[in-house]
């Protein structure tokens, strides 16, 4: 890790340096991890197209530096520390040259059933650490896996399946959530139905709860694991440096969730050399990131950031408030827990069961705090600081995206300043610049405008999987020469950024990312709707919550009864992430000749306000919005 920034200096040496000379900075930290054979050039790129290649013709596979590379000198480590759902179970400590047996043999399982490189696998499971396992023995072999979040419906799942071309799956008999036993496979079987490109299925036994298993089609992960020969277990798959290591699919503006595709070897080197630096992590450090495998922080810094890096990682099945609210700070003392990164909304949830659950607790072994995945008010931010780190312990701030692969703004733990509602300062690598809505460059400070990146970083997307002009129009069309993010910033007097929320149709609940589109499509199924529109609200403790306008053929007697099941037709459509929090029956939408929805005013109206609604001259119908704010349909 001799690429860890030691202080504010270096902090500032070495952003100069990576943007003076980003090819030799990045060769640099690229050298400290296992290449089979060197890269022939460091950078090729080209943002209008969009192209982009780190480590051209670099060979390696990013299992022998998350697991290999550690078993001379580290095997007897603890990799993986699972934390059951349920407190009388007995926990799992996985060594790293245990892991690295059962990764192999699940790749050899993984090549028995037919997997071959490039294949795509989906996989929807619990957070078990057979999870990690799936996802590395993928890699391990040079599929492509695309893991979709335990909470996703059937029609989610096959929606998924058929855009990544999936043959096979992995999966669980069911999943354990505090108090609830969620059927998983019983859900994988309905997206089947759909999606007949599938022609295996792995199942792994959690729940013991009957499921259906199809002759010919499933198997069971435990079987098929006995019928390995331990003494035959292949090497792994030599793969490029951009074959793809990824797809996982995100909430776009528009249309259905997109395949994001990272690939092998920068992935690799930036979520290792933004975990190592952001929470300034040493070699024998436990860290509990409480994120969810199924999302992209998951993925980066529960599995392959944190492994590649030598730590250890807690993994954690249940939910924050189960038994009761003390779990996490339970896990954090049992496990001497030394960096905690978790969502602001679980923090906010947490906060408003006071501080008693945390009384009695130690927190002694934690050194950094971390968030992510939407902005944190300053209420947590205070409360984070105060009861969990006892205000020794610096809280950083991480803004970064699925397309992003690592994060990309956020201080250095006790090397560059906090500032509580500020992701504050790039990373070394990263390039942020904010634009106006005319397409300028707005220099200088004390600015807001849209966020965007200038340079290429390692991790940054390189298609949308099936559908590369999705890409280009998505992220690199609307500022020539850059990748936007989809971000609002603010860059105050001392240059330090503050995220402000997205700029698009995408909303942010409870840390989750959800398009406006998508809610919509899914009422607009329900029966007797005719058109619908959704907006975000602020809300307490999921940030941001889902308001939904909805018109029907026949308005209904009971509006309760009605909302409740579109609320159903939502929760079997997408899943219960989307399940709008208000739904309000109304005549008409405010529409714009053209068409357009003046989201606009159905926002300012969610949140109450019924009077100062600005200008709505260019409407087709302006009374339509009288009628709305006054809640009559
Ligand atoms: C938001 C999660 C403010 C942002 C890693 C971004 C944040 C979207 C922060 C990506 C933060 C993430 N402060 N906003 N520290 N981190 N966001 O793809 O709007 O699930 O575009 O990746 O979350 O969400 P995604």
């Amino acid at each position: 890790m001799d690429y860890r920034i030691t202080s504010y200096d270096d902090y500032r040496k070495k952003y100069d340096e990576s943007v003076n000379n980003p090819e030799g900075f990045w060769a640099d930290v690229a050298s400290s991890f296992f290449w089979r054979k060197k890269w022939d050039s460091v950078l090729e790129w080209d943002f209008i197209k969009p192209e982009v290649k780190w480590f051209v013709n670099g060979k390696l596979n990013i299992t022998e530096n998350c697991l290999d590379r550690h078993l001379e000198g580290n095997g007897d480590k603890p990799a993986i520390i699972w934390e059951p759902n349920s407190k009388d179970e007995a926990n799992r400590v996985i060594s790293y040259r245990e892991l690295h047996r059962d990764v192999c043999k699940f790749a050899a399982v993984l090549r028995s059933n037919g997997v071959k490189k490039g294949d795509r696998v989906c996989i929807y499971m619990g957070m078990v650490p057979e999870l990690a396992i799936a996802m590395l023995a993928c890699a391990r072999i040079g599929a492509i896996h695309s893991i979709i979040f335990g909470g996703f419906s059937a029609r989610s799942i096959s929606d998924r399946l058929i855009d990544a071309g999936a043959a096979y799956m992995i999966t669980c008999d069911g999943a354990f959530r505090g108090g609830k036993t969620i059927p998983l496979k019983d859900t994988v079987d309905d997206a089947l139905a759909n999606s007949p490109g599938v022609e295996k299925v792995i199942v792994f036994q959690r729940t013991h709860n009957p499921v259906s298993m199809i002759k010919g089609r499933d198997v069971w992960w435990h079987e098929e694991m006995t019928k390995v020969d331990e003494a035959e277990l292949l090497p792994a798959e030599e793969m490029d440096a951009e074959d793809p290591l990824f797809i996982l699919y995100t909430s776009g503006s528009t249309g259905k969730p997109k395949g994001v595709v990272h690939t092998t070897g920068g992935y690799m080197v930036y979520a290792t050399y933004s975990f190592v630096n952001v929470f300034q992590v040493k070699q024998d450090d436990v860290h509990f990131c409480t994120a969810d495998i199924g999302w992209i922080t998951g993925h980066s810094y529960i599995v392959y950031g944190v492994l590649c890096a030598g730590c250890t990682s807690v993994m954690f099945e249940g939910i924050p408030t189960y038994p009761d609210a003390g779990r996490f700070w339970e896990i954090a003392d049992r496990y001497k827990v030394n960096v905690f990164y978790t969502a602001p909304t679980a923090i906010r949830s947490l906060m408003a069961y006071g501080s008693q659950p945390i009384e009695g607790k130690n927190l002694d072994s934690l050194r950094v705090l971390g968030t992510v995945g939407e902005p944190i008010n300053e209420e947590a931010w205070h409360w984070y600081d105060e009861h969990v780190g006892k205000k020794r312990c610096p809280i950083v701030d991480t803004w970064w995206q699925t397309e992003t692969g690592g994060i990309m703004i956020s201080n250095l733990a006790g090397i560059t300043p906090a500032k509580p509602g500020f992701a504050t300062l790039p990373l070394p690598g990263i390039q942020p610049v904010l634009m106006d809505e005319q397409g300028n460059v707005l220099e200088g400070n004390e600015v807001s405008g849209n966020l965007c990146i200038r340079f290429p970083w390692p991790s940054i997307i390189r298609t949308t999987y099936g559908d590369h002009e999705r890409c280009r129009l998505n992220y690199f069309a609307a500022y020539e020469g850059m990748y936007f993010t989809g971000d609002g910033c603010y860059r105050d007097k001392d240059g330090m950024y503050r995220i402000t929320g997205r700029v698009d149709d995408v909303l942010n609940v409870s840390g989750h990312r959800i398009g406006t589109a998508e809610v919509e499509n899914a009422i607009n199924m329900h029966t007797g709707v005719l058109e619908s529109a959704v907006v975000g609200v602020p809300h307490d403790l999921k940030g941001q919550g889902i308001y939904a306008y909805v018109i029907m053929d026949v308005m209904p007697d009971d509006d309760a009864h009605t909302a409740a099941d579109i609320l159903q037709t939502v929760t079997r459509i997408i899943g219960p992430i989307a399940r709008p929090d208000k739904v309000q029956f109304v005549k008409g939408l405010p529409k714009t000749r053209s068409g357009k929805i003046m989201r606009r005013i159905l926002r300012k109206i969610a949140e109450g306000e019924t009077r100062q609604l600005g200008d709505t001259s260019t409407l087709l119908d302006p009374d339509i919005v009288t009628l709305i704010a006054a809640g009559k349909k």
